[in-house]
This record gives structure tokens, C-alpha cells and sequence, in this order.
């Protein structure tokens, strides 16, 4: 098993990827970072700030089907609060996609009348970033409206970029920014939601932490999905889930597959992992 701890830093690669960060930003007017909805802390890694250097950055709270909607809005009110734009999107079913556009003209409306005084035509330019599997491919095959191939999918990976036209006066980098998420403390959050791979963390500890999860902030969905009564201990969890799916109560493999899919695709509801009061508890 790795180390969580030392799984995203290997320094060389790192400043590798921060540097071709650094380098496509340059090209671009205004960055679009991906969040997902579900984990809008862990998935946001604060490095962006640093390198934008100045430029405004829209984020992107993806999977808010996925996500509680009170959450999603306690969040949202952070991030305005520190001089981040938000929106809050779901990249597969459309929502609030279309406001983007229209959104980053907003954001750039100094710019762009200050390009029409000078007599410039340019168009304004984008690019997108993110952790993986937030969603970032999905986002910009919705915005161009045509499927294209996503490259440059791992930091430190250097491809071609292309522009695509989004409207007129947008155009968006094709291949998006990699980041990589911070392990320090938010690892089980983002092994809950698939963001890292099983591997990467000890996936019996991360299922317990998922059951306490779901036994304290939504039990009704948690409990009715498994028919659990009374709880005594952590394999009353896993009696119930494999009486209620007909498996082996000692087939924890079984059982933590069972449980951590129900928990990514909404068949426990929607559920956000990143607790808002969290932060608060843990910075005061
Ligand atoms: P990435 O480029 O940032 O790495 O992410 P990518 O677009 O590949 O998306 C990762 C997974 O998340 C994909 O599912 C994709 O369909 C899903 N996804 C993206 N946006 C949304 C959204 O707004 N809502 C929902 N519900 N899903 C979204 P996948 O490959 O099938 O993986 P998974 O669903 O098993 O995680």
C-alpha cells in the first residue's frame, strides 16, 4: 500500500507540471477550474490561485446533481466571499452549462471594452483545470458541442494545443490543466468520491469513515438503502448491506464495493463529503 501521504509529491514532477501550467496560462484571459460539487475543498487545490497571477478564475462546482444542493450553496458563498467567481454546473445532464459563456463575457466585460476603445479584436481565451476525474473532459466536449479527444490527461504531460471556438468572441484550450489533488487530510473524501483510485488509500478505513459519514449526515437514505436497524458496531453495517444484497457478511470486499458504488452514483442520495462546517471547526 502506498503511502497517502507521499503519493502526490514527487517534487521534479510536480514543478514540472506547475511550470506548463504556468506556461498556458499565459495564453489565456480567464481560467475555468473544475470542483467537484461533492468535495468542493479537496478537489480545489490552492496552487491555482498562485499561478494565475491575477487572472480571474471561474469555478466550476461539476456534479451538482450529485451533490446536496444546501452544501453546494454554502460553498458557492465561500469562494464568492474570497474573490472566486462560481457556477454551479452538471457537465452530463446540461445544467447551467449555457450560463458559462455569457458568464465569462461578464467577468471580462472591462477587458473587452477596453480591447473595442483601443480598436483590438481579439477574441478572449480560456482554458480549463482541475484534479482528475472532476470532470474536466466531460465540460469541454459539452461546450464545444462535438466530441473531441481530450489530451494532455496526466501533469507533466506535454501535447499540441489547439483552440476551439466556444461563441464568437471565446475560444477555449482543448487540453485541459491537470492538478493534483492534496492527500494531507482530505484523502478519504476523495477516495469516497472515486477521485483518486482504491489503491491510493486503505480502502477498509475509507468504508468505515463512509459508514460514520452516512450514519451522521444522512441516515434516513443510508439506513432505508440497507434496511439497518440498530447499530452496535461496524459489522452491523456489514451484516445489513450483505443481508440486503444477498452476499456474505464476511465478504468485506464485496460489501465495500457495494457500498462505495451505491455512494458515488446517488443511490444513497445526494450527498456532499466535503462538510462545510468542517472548515470552520478545524481553521478556528
Ligand atoms: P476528467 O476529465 O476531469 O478526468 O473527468 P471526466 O470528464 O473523464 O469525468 C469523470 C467521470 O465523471 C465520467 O464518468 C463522467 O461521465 C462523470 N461526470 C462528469 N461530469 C459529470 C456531472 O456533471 N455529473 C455526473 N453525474 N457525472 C459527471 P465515468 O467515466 O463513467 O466514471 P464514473 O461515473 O464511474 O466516475
Amino acid at each position: 500500500m502506498s503511502d497517502p501521504k507521499n503519493i502526490n509529491w514527487f517534487p521534479g514532477h510536480m514543478q514540472k507540471a506547475k511550470r506548463e501550467m504556468q506556461e498556458k496560462i499565459k495564453l489565456v484571459n480567464i481560467i475555468y477550474m473544475v470542483l467537484d460539487s461533492r468535495i468542493p475543498k479537496s478537489s480545489f487545490n490552492p496552487l491555482i490561485k498562485e499561478i494565475a497571477s491575477n487572472r480571474p478564475i471561474l469555478l466550476l462546482l461539476n456534479k451538482a446533481d450529485l451533490a446536496d444542493s444546501n452544501e453546494t450553496k454554502k460553498w458557492m458563498d465561500y469562494y464568492k466571499a474570497q474573490g472566486y467567481y462560481c457556477l454551479d454546473v452538471d457537465a452530463v445532464t446540461g445544467y447551467n452549462m449555457k450560463k458559462i459563456v455569457p458568464l465569462t463575457y461578464e467577468i471580462l466585460k472591462e477587458k473587452i471594452d477596453k480591447n473595442k476603445e483601443r480598436g483590438i479584436k481579439l477574441s478572449m481565451k480560456a482554458m480549463i483545470t482541475g484534479i482528475p476525474n472532476v470532470g474536466k473532459s466531460t465540460i469541454i466536449n459539452a461546450l464545444v458541442k462535438k466530441k473531441i479527444t481530450v489530451t494532455g490527461d496526466k501533469p507533466g504531460v506535454t501535447k499540441n494545443q489547439q483552440w476551439v471556438e466556444l461563441d464568437k468572441n471565446l475560444d477555449l484550450l482543448d487540453t485541459p490543466g491537470v492538478l493534483w489533488p492534496k492527500l494531507e487530510d482530505n484523502g478519504t473524501n476523495l477516495a469516497l468520491t472515486g477521485a483518486i483510485k482504491d489503491d491510493v488509500m486503505p480502502i477498509d478505513e475509507v468504508v468505515k469513515e463512509g459508514f460514520e459519514f452516512m450514519n451522521t449526515y444522512y441516515r434516513d437514505a443510508f439506513y432505508s438503502r440497507y434496511k439497518i436497524s440498530e447499530i452496535n458496531s461496524i459489522y452491523d453495517y456489514y451484516e445489513a448491506i450483505a443481508k440486503a444484497r444477498g452476499c456474505k457478511s464476511d465478504d468485506y470486499e464485496k460489501i465495500n464495493n457495494i457500498f462505495l458504488h451505491d455512494l458515488r452514483h446517488e443511490k444513497l442520495g445526494r450527498v456532499t463529503i466535503d462538510r462545510f462546517t468542517s472548515i470552520w471547526e478545524r481553521t478556528i
